[in-house]
């Protein structure tokens, strides 16, 4: 199957102003396929997936991304807004984050989400006293700091105690019993998110045996919840997108269900991100300038770092491609028009010889990209079309 995003001649011709994102439909589509069918493989109907919306919060994406049946894990009440714009149900919406305004817990409750995510007793008492106050419950899943190492980058890390997120289990054990006290919340669950863009699979049965050992020791203690959550963070193929175009969904799924030690009824929710929209998504920009500074041959791009932080933020690796020509391989250092030395793409990059006009295509950009765009040094702010 050849995709729209890695056909030099349609991408070409499409004639759009640069630098935009372009998604391909067909990838997207092939991407939610086998995820859904990976997962429910493994994981039985009361069991879901909730898209993780921050990486990627495009209109006609979430279309597609509900059609194929998923719920949304929200970070903000922004978030859960346009969600519900886009046609998701309340009930299958979660919400995580470290820091919710009490307007965002309001709105949580005002539209009926399935379960806050928590990560300290200070905010499961502002849930409860806000809940108590208009009259409603709230059903709450405590985040679990585990103190895994995810293996990868350490900006995008964020399950060990280094990391602001979650609780250390011996200190939720400490607090479940003062729960007990607070009856406009209901714990239906525990919730884990160690990191993202993680490759190492033996970290996912990490994860899941830790995960087990828990929901155990609580059970020996007479605490039975429904729900267990285990977050996104598979990985996807920077190097190769086009001969790896979908995430490796079959083995993600195996290896946690293998090391899962839980009663078969718990509800299993996971929140993958990256790894549904990644591949289907790349920028295309325009050679502007080519110049010399003795002996680095530096390629000046028409996108820049706000219009895809990755490279700036996380030292991420995009592959990138000549779409024009096709020359002999010259070596550059491909970088954006805006006034930081941060805003480089590519170090030493050898590609087809780029000249004025060059079209080049940023691949695997589909998650993180757009949403991370800004309009520094008062730049337009970067379209998106869909293919
Ligand atoms: N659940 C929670 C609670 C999260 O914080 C995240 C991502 C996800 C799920 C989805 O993770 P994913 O499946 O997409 O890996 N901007 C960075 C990635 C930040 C991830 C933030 N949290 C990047 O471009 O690499």
């Amino acid at each position: 199957m050849s995709y729209k995003v890695f056909d030099k001649e349609f991408l070409n011709s499409l004639g759009y102003q640069t630098p935009c994102y372009i998604y391909d439909t067909e990838l997207l589509r092939d991407n939610l396929d086998i995820a859904t069918k990976e997962f429910h493989h493994y994981f039985d109907i009361h069991s879901s997936i909730h898209y993780a919306l921050k990486a990627n919060d495009n209109a006609q994406v979430l279309a597609q991304i509900k059609q194929a049946g998923l719920g949304v894990d929200c970070v903000s009440g922004g978030e859960i807004e346009h969600a519900i714009a886009c046609g998701f149900n309340p009930n299958d919406i979660v919400f995580a984050g470290v820091g919710k305004l009490d307007s965002e817990i309001i709105l949580g409750l005002d539209v009926g989400i399935y379960a806050f995510i928590c990560e300290s007793l200070q905010e499961v008492m502002v849930i409860n006293d806000l809940a108590c106050g208009s009259n409603k419950h709230a059903k709450i899943m405590l985040r679990v700091n585990p103190d895994i190492d995810a293996k990868t980058h350490k900006h995008i890390s964020t399950g060990t105690y280094d990391n602001k997120f979650g609780i250390a289990f011996d200190d939720l054990l400490d607090f479940i019993p003062s729960l007990d006290s607070l009856n406009n919340i209901e714990l239906i669950g525990l919730h884990y998110h160690i990191g993202s863009q993680v490759m190492d699979m033996s970290v996912y049965a990490k994860l899941a045996n830790v995960a087990s050992f828990h929901y155990q020791i609580l059970y020996k203690q007479g605490l039975k919840f429904s729900d267990i959550d285990l977050g996104g963070g598979l990985g996807v193929d920077y190097e190769s997108p086009m001969t790896k175009p979908i995430a490796n969904f079959g083995d993600y799924f195996s290896i946690i269900k293998q090391n899962l030690t839980i009663p078969y009824q718990l509800k299993i929710h996971f929140e993958l991100g990256r790894s549904l929209v990644a591949q289907c998504g790349i920028m295309l920009s325009k050679v502007l300038y080519i110049k010399n500074t003795v002996g680095t041959k530096f390629a000046i791009i028409d996108a820049g770092m706000n219009d895809l932080m990755r490279p700036a933020l996380y030292e991420a690796k995009h592959l990138i491609i000549n779409l024009s020509t096709q020359n002999i391989n010259e070596t550059y250092h491909i970088v954006g028009p805006v006034c930081e030395s941060t805003d480089i793409f590519a170090k030493n990059l050898s590609i087809s010889e780029l000249r004025r006009g060059d079209m080049v295509a940023i691949l695997t950009s589909g998650a993180y990209g757009r949403v991370l765009a800004n309009q520094y040094n008062r730049r337009a702010m970067i379209k998106e079309y869909m293919v």
